[in-house]
C-alpha cells in the first residue's frame, strides 16, 4: 500500500522497542537476581506451554547482533528496558555495578551505531525479593523505584538523555493484581488498587530522581491506552464504555496532569486510596513528552456480575483481528493521538509501541513474508500521519517489536518482532514487514533530505 507520511516531522524518530525480560535471558549471570516474572513463568500453568524467560533471545549474549540488525532496518533509536534486579539485585541497597555494565556497553554500541537510546526503568520485572516484601501494593516500593532510578541514571546520564519511568503500569496493576493474568498473579481489588497509587507514586519520585540525576533528561511515561466505544446505544453499555475508559485511560492519565484520581471511578473501585499529603503533587511531576502504545480499539457492553469496572469488551463479527485475537483498527490510534493533545496539552507525543502477532511461516528457502504485519504496520503509520495533519505533537514511533520474544503469558508462540527469532538455533531473519519498515524510513529519510 502507498503511504503518505509526509505530515511526519523531517527529524522524525524511527525507533523499535523490547524490554529486558522479553529478550535477554541470562538469568543468572553477573549477579541478576530473580524477578517476579521469573518466578511467575515458572509456577506451571501460568504461562502458555510453561515457556519462560531463561534464554528468551539471549539478547544479554548476541546484543551485537541486534544492533547490527537495527542497522539494517535504518532505525534511528531503539526503545530497551533495564533489568531492576540485575542493577539492584536486593531490591533496595547495594548497586551491582557488573548489572550495570551491560547497558553501558549497549548504549555505547548503540551510540556508535547512530542509534539513540531510549531507556525504560519499570517494564513489569520487580525483583522477587520485594514482592516477598509486600511488592507494589507497599509504599516503600515506590522509594525502592526512585533509588533504582537514581543508579541507573547516574551511570548512563551522560549518553542517555530520553527516559521512561513506567512502561504500562495499567498492566502491572489491573492484569497482574486484578485480574491474575500476568505477575505477580494476584486477584484482589484492593491490592490492584494500591499498587496503581504506588506505581503512580513511584513513577513521580523516579521522575525527580532521573531529573537530579542528569539535569537535561527527557522524561515521559508509557501507557497503553485503548480507543472505547460502547457496544450499542443501550444506556447500560454507554455506562459500561465511560467506567471502562476511566479503567484503563482516565486512572493513568488524570493524576500524572494534576486532575487526581477521577472520582467515579473512586466510587466505582469502592476503595479508600492510601494516599498521605503532597503525593498527588509529587505524582503530578511535569512531564517532556507521553508515551502511547496502542494495539487495539474496544467495544464495550455492561458486565455487572464480572470484576470491577463491570464491563467488558465485546467480539465485533467481521472486524479483522491479529493473532492475539485483538481487533485490526488504526483509527484508534489516531483518535488516542488527539485526545491527549487536545484533552491532555500534551507538547511531545511519541508512539512508544505499535505491533502485531500473526503465525509466520518460515520458507524453505529461510524467509519469512508477513504481510499481514506490514498492512499493520503501514495502516497504522498512515493514521499517526493523520493525526499529525490535525495538530497531534508527535515526533517519533517505536515499532513493537524488533525481535520475536517472550510474550508474556502467551509465551513464546505469540511473534510480534520485524525480525524472526528461531529459538532453537537463535537465528535472526528479517522479515518482510522489516523490509518494508527499512523502506519506509529510507524513503522519508530520502524526502527530507530533499526538502533540506
Ligand atoms: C505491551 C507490552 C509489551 C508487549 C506488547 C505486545 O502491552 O508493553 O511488552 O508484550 O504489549
Amino acid at each position: 500500500m502507498t503511504i503518505d507520511l509526509a505530515a511526519l516531522p523531517q527529524d522524525f524518530v524511527w525507533g523499535t522497542a523490547t524490554s529486558a525480560y522479553q529478550i535477554e535471558g541470562a538469568v543468572a549471570e553477573d549477579g541478576r537476581s530473580p524477578s517476579i516474572w521469573d518466578t511467575f513463568s515458572h509456577t506451571p500453568g501460568k504461562v502458555d506451554g510453561d515457556d519462560h524467560g531463561d534464554v528468551a533471545c539471549d539478547h544479554y549474549h548476541r546484543w551485537r547482533e541486534d544492533i547490527a540488525l537495527m542497522k539494517e532496518l535504518g532505525t534511528n533509536a531503539y526503545r530497551l528496558s533495564v533489568a531492576w534486579p540485575r542493577v539492584v539485585p536486593g531490591g533496595d541497597g547495594p548497586v551491582n555495578a557488573k548489572g550495570l555494565d551491560f547497558y553501558d556497553s549497549l548504549v555505547d554500541g548503540l551510540l556508535e551505531a547512530g542509534i539513540t537510546p531510549s531507556v525504560t526503568l519499570y517494564h513489569w520485572d520487580l525483583p522477587q525479593v520485594l514482592q516477598d516484601r509486600g511488592g507494589w501494593p507497599e509504599r516503600d516500593t515506590a522509594y525502592h523505584l526512585a533509588a533504582y532510578a537514581t543508579a541507573v541514571a547516574e551511570r548512563l546520564g551522560d549518553r542517555v538523555k530520553h527516559w521512561t519511568t513506567l512502561n504500562e503500569p495499567l498492566c502491572s496493576a489491573w492484569i497482574g493484581h486484578l485480574e491474575g493474568r500476568m505477575a505477580p498473579g494476584l486477584t484482589d481489588l484492593t491490592a490492584a488498587v494500591h499498587t496503581s497509587y504506588h506505581l503512580l507514586l513511584g513513577h513521580g519520585l523516579a521522575t525527580q530522581a532521573i531529573r537530579a540525576a542528569v539535569p537535561d533528561a527527557e522524561v515521559g511515561i508509557v501507557n497503553n491506552l485503548s480507543s472505547i466505544e460502547p457496544a450499542t446505544d443501550r444506556p447500560e453499555d454507554i455506562a459500561a464504555a465511560r467506567r471502562m475508559d476511566g479503567h484503563t485511560n482516565r486512572w493513568w492519565l488524570d493524576p500524572v496532569h494534576g486532575r487526581g484520581f477521577p472520582a467515579d471511578m473512586r466510587e466505582v473501585y469502592g476503595v479508600e486510596l492510601p494516599e498521605r499529603s503532597g503525593d498527588l503533587e509529587t505524582i503530578a511531576q511535569p512531564l517532556d513528552w507521553l508515551g502511547l502504545n496502542y494495539y487495539f480499539p474496544s467495544a464495550v457492553a455492561d458486565d455487572p456480575d464480572g470484576p470491577a469496572p463491570f464491563a467488558q469488551s465485546v467480539h465485533r463479527p467481521g472486524v479483522p483481528r491479529t493473532g492475539m485475537d485483538w481487533e485490526v483498527d488504526a483509527s484508534g490510534i489516531e483518535s488516542l493521538l488527539l485526545r491527549l493533545t487536545d484533552d491532555y496539552g500534551a507538547r511531545r507525543l511519541y508512539v512508544t509501541e505499535n505491533g502485531s502477532a500473526y503465525p509466520d511461516v518460515v520458507r524453505a528457502d529461510g524467509t519469512v513474508d508477513d504481510p499481514e504485519r506490514t498492512l499493520y504496520l503501514e495502516q497504522h503509520l498512515a493514521a499517526c500521519a493523520s493525526a499529525v495533519r490535525k495538530g497531534a505533537p508527535l515526533v517519533g514511533y517505536f515499532a513493537w517489536s524488533l525481535l520475536d520474544n517472550f510474550e508474556w503469558a502467551y509465551g513464546y508462540d505469540k511473534r510480534f518482532g520485524l525480525v524472526h527469532v528461531d529459538y532453537r538455533t537463535q537465528r535472526r531473519t528479517v522479515k518482510g514487514s522489516g523490509r518494508r519498515y527499512a523502506e519506509i524510513i529510507r524513503e522519508h529519510g530520502g524526502r527530507a533530505r530533499k526538502a533540506a
